[in-house]
C-alpha cells in the first residue's frame, strides 16, 4: 500500500496523448509522512467517517500565519489580520485562528456566531459583505464588531437603527472603497459616494466611530492592490480634514498560495491539448496552481511598492500610524487539509481509458463548475486487496456519484502507473482553499460529507461538523 502521485511519469506510455507532464502536489510534511507511511490509518478513517472525508489540520494555520506575521514584522508594519472564515465550513479552523490572536472576517450572521462561538471577541471581528440582512447589522452593531459599509444605501440602514442602538454607541465603520482597478464591480464605493458617506459620518461623531477604509479585490497579484492603496492616500487626508480618525486600511483576501512546484506547472501548461481531457475542451482558465509567488513574497512585494513622496506602502503606512488590515482566507488555510474518496466503479472507456466513479461528487472539490480545473495529481492509494492492481499503466478521469454528466472531478484524464481498483482511495491535497465545501451539497440525499480535525501525528481525531462545533 504505497502512495504514488498519480501522474507520475511511466517509461510504459509512448503514445503522446498520454503522455501528461505531472503534477505532483506539495504538501506539507506532516501529511506526505502520514501517506506515504501510513495509507492504511487513512483507509481505516475512511471506513468509519465515510466517503468523501475531509481531514484537517488545524495546526498547520498557524505556520501559514508565522509565515506572513514574519514579513509584517519585518518591515515593522502594524497590522491586524481577519481570518476570512468563508474559505472554509470547518470550525476547528476558526478555533485556531481565534487561538492564535487573529480577528475574523464574517461575511454572514452565520459565519459571524461561528465566530463568537469559537471565542472571536466581537470586536476583534469585521463584517463584510456587500447586502448585509439587516439581522446581521443589527447584531453586528449590538456586539460592538467593526462593520465594512459598502454602500451609501447601507448607510442609510444603519443611520435608521441609531436610535434603536443608542447604547451601543459609537458603532464601528469603515467604508468599502472600489478601487479603479475593479470600476464594473458592484462592490464598495465610487468616489462621490465614498465622499457623501464620508461627510455623513463626519457630522455624526457620537454616534459613528469611522475607523478606516476597505477593498478587496479578485485575482491575486499584489500590483492592483497597492495602487488600489495608493489611491485611498488622498481619502485618508480628505477624511481627517473632515475630523475623522482613520486608523485602518483593510486591503482584503487574495494573497496566492502554490499547490504544485512551479516548473512543473509550467511544464504542464505549455503541453496540455484537447487530447488530455475528456471533454476534448481544454480549459483556458486556472487558479495560478504553480504561481511563482507566496505568500510571504506576496507581502514583500506588496510593502516595497511605491506610494506617496518615494515612500513605499511600508513606510508610508507608519509614517500616517496607520494599521495594515488583512483578510486572508486561502493563504491561511494553504494545506491544512486534505479530501479522501473512495473508488467505488472502474468503468473501461477503451483499452487503456477508464473512468473512475468515486463515493463523492464534484460538489465537494468543485472547479468543474467554473469551468475550469483543479490541477494537480491525486494521491491514489491503493486497498491493498491481493492481486487487485495489476501494474498496468492506464489514465483515467474522475467522476461524482451522481446521474448528472457534468458531476466530474476532473475532465482531465490522469494518467495511473497501475489501474485503480474499486475501494482504493483517490486524496486530493491541499482542498482547504474552497475546494472541499463551497459547493457541498445532499444532492441525490447523500448526507454531507464528514470532516475530522486530527492533530499532527493523529492521535486526535475530532468530528469538525457543520452545526459549528468542533467536537
Ligand atoms: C471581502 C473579502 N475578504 C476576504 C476574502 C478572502 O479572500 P482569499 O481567500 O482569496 O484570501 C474574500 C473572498 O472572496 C472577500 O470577498
Amino acid at each position: 500500500m504505497q502512495p504514488t502521485t498519480a501522474n507520475a511519469a511511466s517509461p510504459l506510455m509512448s503514445d503522446t496523448e498520454t503522455k501528461v507532464p505531472a503534477l505532483p502536489p506539495l504538501l506539507d510534511p506532516t501529511i506526505a509522512t502520514l501517506l506515504e507511511h501510513s495509507p492504511g490509518r487513512v483507509m481505516e478513517l475512511v471506513e468509519q467517517f465515510g466517503s468523501p472525508l475531509n481531514i484537517v489540520w488545524p495546526h498547520i494555520l498557524h505556520k501559514n500565519l508565522h509565515a506572513m506575521r514574519s514579513v509584517l514584522q519585518a518591515h515593522g508594519v502594524e497590522h491586524q489580520i481577519f481570518y476570512a472564515i468563508k474559505v472554509n465550513k470547518s470550525q476547528s479552523l476558526v478555533h485556531a485562528a481565534v487561538d492564535a490572536g487573529l480577528g475574523v472576517d464574517a461575511s454572514s450572521l452565520y459565519e459571524f456566531r461561528d465566530a463568537l462561538r469559537a471565542g472571536a471577541k466581537p470586536e476583534q471581528i469585521c463584517g463584510t459583505g456587500p447586502a448585509k440582512p439587516d439581522a446581521f447589522i443589527a447584531d453586528l452593531v449590538s456586539r460592538g464588531a467593526l462593520i465594512s459599509i459598502d454602500s451609501v444605501e447601507e448607510l442609510a440602514v444603519l443611520e435608521s437603527l441609531l436610535s434603536d442602538y443608542r447604547d451601543n454607541w459609537p458603532i464601528r465603520v469603515t467604508l468599502r472603497y472600489r478601487p479603479s482597478a475593479s470600476l464594473q464591480s458592484r462592490f464598495g464605493m465610487t468616489a462621490n459616494d465614498l465622499e457623501h458617506c464620508l461627510r455623513k459620518l463626519s457630522t455624526q461623531k457620537a454616534a459613528f466611530q469611522f475607523e478606516g477604509f476597505h477593498f478587496h479585490l479578485g485575482g491575486y497579484r499584489p500590483a492592483p492592490r497597492a495602487e488600489a492603496l495608493c489611491e485611498l492616500v488622498d481619502w485618508v487626508d480628505t477624511a481627517r480634514a473632515l475630523g475623522l480618525s482613520p486608523r485602518m486600511v483593510d486591503i482584503g483576501g487574495g494573497i496566492p498560495i502554490r499547490y504544485v512546484e512551479s516548473d512543473s506547472y509550467d511544464a504542464f501548461i505549455a503541453s496540455h491539448h484537447d487530447g488530455h481531457y475528456r471533454n476534448a475542451t481544454t480549459p483556458t482558465s486556472f487558479y495560478p496552481y504553480g504561481g511563482r509567488m507566496d505568500a510571504q513574497k506576496w507581502l514583500s512585494l506588496f510593502l516595497a511598492s511605491p506610494c506617496r513622496d518615494g515612500q513605499n506602502i511600508a513606510d508610508y503606512l507608519k509614517q500616517e500610524n496607520l494599521v495594515l488590515g488583512l483578510e486572508p482566507g486561502r493563504s491561511l488555510v494553504d494545506q491544512t487539509a486534505v479530501t479522501a474518496f473512495r473508488i467505488t466503479r472502474v468503468k473501461a472507456l477503451g483499452e487503456n481509458d477508464y473512468v473512475l466513479f468515486v463515493e463523492g461528487s464534484s460538489f465537494s472539490a468543485c472547479e468543474t463548475w467554473f469551468n475550469s480545473e483543479f490541477l494537480q495529481d491525486p494521491i491514489h492509494l491503493p486497498c491493498g486487496l491481493a492481486g487487485a492492481n495489476d501494474d498496468k499503466p492506464c489514465r483515467a478521469y474522475i467522476a461524482g456519484h451522481s446521474c448528472l454528466d457534468e458531476d466530474v472531478i476532473t475532465n482531465r484524464f490522469l494518467p495511473f502507473q497501475s489501474r485503480p481498483q474499486t475501494g482504493d482511495l483517490i486524496v486530493y491535497a491541499n482542498t482547504a482553499g474552497y475546494q472541499m465545501d463551497l459547493l457541498e451539497n445532499e444532492f441525490h440525499r447523500v448526507p454531507m460529507p464528514n470532516r475530522i480535525a486530527v492533530n499532527s501525528d493523529l492521535t486526535t481525531v475530532v468530528l469538525d461538523d457543520l452545526s459549528g462545533e468542533a467536537e
